[in-house]
């Protein structure tokens, strides 16, 4: 069908269907049912999610999470999105989307909640593991990558939650209130990046921004998302507590998930009474519509998507590549990568060595048929007989002891799903009088604490005395605080929630099969006095224009890791930095060496500073970024493109972008510290 066939049908179908028909296509049907019949399981059933009706032959959503992997039965799990973050690799985003994208097909589904694109105000948010980090170019460009990848296979992605959905425990009923400057420069920029690569839908935030929950939010989801950015798919809701009043279609709601509450019979009497005009049906009905048959009429790259796809070997391949990719070594002490050959006992200590720990247990938790913890990958790798358990936090100086008969030690430390997450309470999954299942209690949530337990502290102090070579394993979804143990760890490796493949991709980056080469996505403060104000219960919230590296920048503090940094096994020199001014904006060239002894990843970075500008800016901001792989002694030269809207600030007065002339400072570098970047003025 071409597009103008499916408007003719479309047309069509709004003359035919009636009221109510059209209605319960602008909701979700059946879920509470579903989730109650398989236990509070997610992903046993595809959820409808709008459109369908039988009467006339339209077919449905069939909705399935998540951002680690298809939650739909039991699919490959990937490393957690902060995770894939780390790797700053858009090309392995679009294929592990297009995974994504078949795993779904193959469950039933065709619209996809993977593309979680909140930006990382402060570490301790709950699901700070579903985001990819704190800079919104970068979250542009990981979450298109991942958009396109999943709608190669006719599934439509939805981007969310929009917007400003960054503190967990509070999510229902906070109210972020924000300037108009902050909302277009800081929070939003990266879901029109993702709308504009072609990602068909959007859900709804369940907090409020400035006063209005994001459901019924007219200037968000009609005045910038349909009037200033010209989107043309169609927005739902979050689940169940997205929605207060059917009036949320008239501000550019189009469906209500998981179910008719607001937008059933309500939806229909506000219509009838002359409350809401007939026209609002019918418009978001087109794009549900609209969306559904041009992503059904669209021809598969793909025969079929048979159960047999799901976890397959190819797909497993790539976890294990993402796995590999987005481990960030963070200190290295000349311990990694240890020698194979001259290891004849490793240590491995801490209660998450052996825990299948992939992540929270909220809507995103994936069920994949494995997963390979920490201990598995290290017998896997090595031989059961040279691994020992050396114990755990319990009994620290009991793991001390066999650590010091090992040639070397590895600490597994951090969190797990019950220190943070997604925040479910406690009666969502209902419960059952009757039958006797109690409702599931409340779990999940923001962190109390960025650093780590005392009794992990405590454990990392001992082993590290009794053994010189001991790598300390970071887990979590987001920064965790280090100034307190750092000094005793000879090496830190944080892999985050790495997947169903992590314990085999951590033997191999400690052995050297493979450099790591993961950036952090994110600012590691020194203290929580270097980040933004965090409530996890706050009622109202103000976000600043400032955070992670802009505002440690701002307020010149020194972090304890900076956004973008990473070690290597390998070293990289960048030379030759070249800056031009072209009509659209700037082209940069940087040439980059490997001066080390191994072949390595290595990430480069590109920001743009604005010295002297009349108008408040930050420091810098990253305008770019790419992953290349160099043998030793290898030299690449890496372009980047800078567009002139790239630069341009909102001017909150005339309601315009503009820029400001005047000199720009380009640099390039590994990170985002000044000593790691070269730098070339431009005059604009
Ligand atoms: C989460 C969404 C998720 C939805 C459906 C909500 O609680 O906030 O991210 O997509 O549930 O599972």
């Amino acid at each position: 069908m071409t597009d103008c066939e499916i408007a003719a049908l479309v047309a069509r179908i709004l003359k035919e269907a009636t009221l109510e028909e059209k209605v319960a296509m602008m909701s979700g049907h059946g879920f509470l049912s579903q989730i109650q019949e398989s236990g509070g399981r997610m992903g046993a059933h595809p959820y409808r999610a709008g459109g369908g009706c039988e009467r006339l032959g339209i077919p449905a959503f069939y909705f399935t999470d998540g951002p680690r992997g298809v939650v739909r039965g039991s699919g490959a799990c990937f490393p957690c999105t902060m995770a894939r973050g780390a790797t700053f690799d858009r090309d392995l985003e679009r294929r592990v989307g297009e995974v994504m994208g078949i795993e779904a097909r193959a469950g039933g589904c065709n619209l996809s909640g993977a593309v979680c694109v909140n930006l990382l105000r402060h570490p301790a948010w709950g699901r700070a593991q579903e985001t990819y980090g704190e800079d919104p170019y970068h979250l542009g460009e990981m979450g298109a990558a991942l958009a396109v990848g999943i709608q190669t296979h006719n599934v439509v992605a939805t981007a969310k939650h929009f917007a400003l959905n960054s503190i967990e425990n509070a999510r229902f009923k906070v109210d972020v209130r924000v300037d108009p400057r902050t909302l277009r420069e800081v929070y939003l920029p990266h879901f029109k990046r993702i709308l504009d690569a072609g990602c068909a839908s959007v859900m709804s935030a369940y907090n409020k921004v400035n006063g209005e929950y994001c459901g019924h939010n007219r200037g968000l989801l009609t005045d910038i998302l349909r009037g200033e950015w010209g989107f043309e798919g169609f927005v739902h809701s979050d689940w169940l507590l997205g929605v207060y009043h059917p009036y949320a279609a008239a501000a550019g709601l189009d469906v209500e998930n998981p179910e008719p509450i607001n937008f059933g019979q309500r939806l229909v009497d506000a219509v009838r009474s002359g409350a809401i005009e007939p026209q609002v049906i019918d418009t978001a009905c087109g794009r549900i519509l609209t969306t559904l048959y041009r992503f059904a009429a669209a021809e598969d790259p793909l025969d079929a998507y048979t159960p047999e796809m799901v976890a397959c070997d190819a797909h497993r391949a790539i976890a294990l590549e993402a796995a590999l990719k987005s481990a960030v070594l963070l200190k290295n002490d000349r311990v990694l990568p240890l020698d194979r050959n001259a290891i004849r006992r490793i240590a491995v200590a801490g209660r998450l060595a052996s825990l299948r720990n992939t992540g929270d247990r909220g809507s995103s938790q994936v069920f994949p048929p494995y997963v390979i913890t920490a201990i598995d990958g290290l017998k896997e790798y090595l031989g059961v007989e040279k691994v020992v358990l050396a114990g755990d936090e319990n009994d620290p100086a009991l793991a001390a002891t066999a650590a010091s008969e090992a040639d070397a030690a590895i600490v597994v430390v951090g969190y797990t799903a019950a220190d943070e997450g997604e925040y479910i309470p406690g009666d969502m999954s209902g419960g059952d009088a009757q039958s006797g299942q109690r409702p599931r209690r409340a779990i999940g949530g923001d962190r109390d604490d960025l650093g780590l337990p005392a009794e992990e502290i405590a454990l990392i102090r001992a082993v590290a005395s009794s053994n010189s070579r001991t790598v300390v394993v970071v887990v979590s979804g987001s920064a965790v605080s280090m100034t307190e143990w750092i000094d005793a760890a000879p090496a830190v490796l944080q892999t985050f929630y790495s997947g169903m493949e992590g314990g085999r991709a951590l033997a191999k980056l400690l052995f050297g099969d493979e450099s790591p080469s993961g950036k952090l996505p994110f600012t590691v403060p020194v203290s929580p006095a270097d980040l933004p104000p965090f409530d996890k219960n706050a009622d109202t919230i103000e976000y600043g224009p400032y955070q992670g590296y802009t505002l440690m920048e701002k307020t010149g503090r020194t972090p304890g890791f900076a956004f973008g940094f990473g070690l290597s096994y390998s070293s990289f020199r960048y030379r030759a930095l070249r800056v031009r001014r072209t009509q659209n904006g700037i082209e940069a060239q940087v040439s980059i060496t490997n001066v080390g002894n191994v072949e390595a990843d290595e990430i480069a970075q590109l920001y743009v500073g604005f010295p002297g500008h009349a108008v408040d800016r930050p420091k810098k901001l990253l305008r770019g970024f790419e992953r290349v792989r160099l043998k030793p002694g290898e030299t690449r030269t890496i372009r980047f493109s800078v567009t002139l809207d790239a630069l341009r600030y909102y001017d909150p007065v005339t309601r315009e972008w503009r820029l400001e002339p005047g000199t720009h400072v380009i640099s390039a570098g590994g990170s985002s510290r000044e000593e790691d970047l070269i730098r070339r003025e431009v005059v604009l």
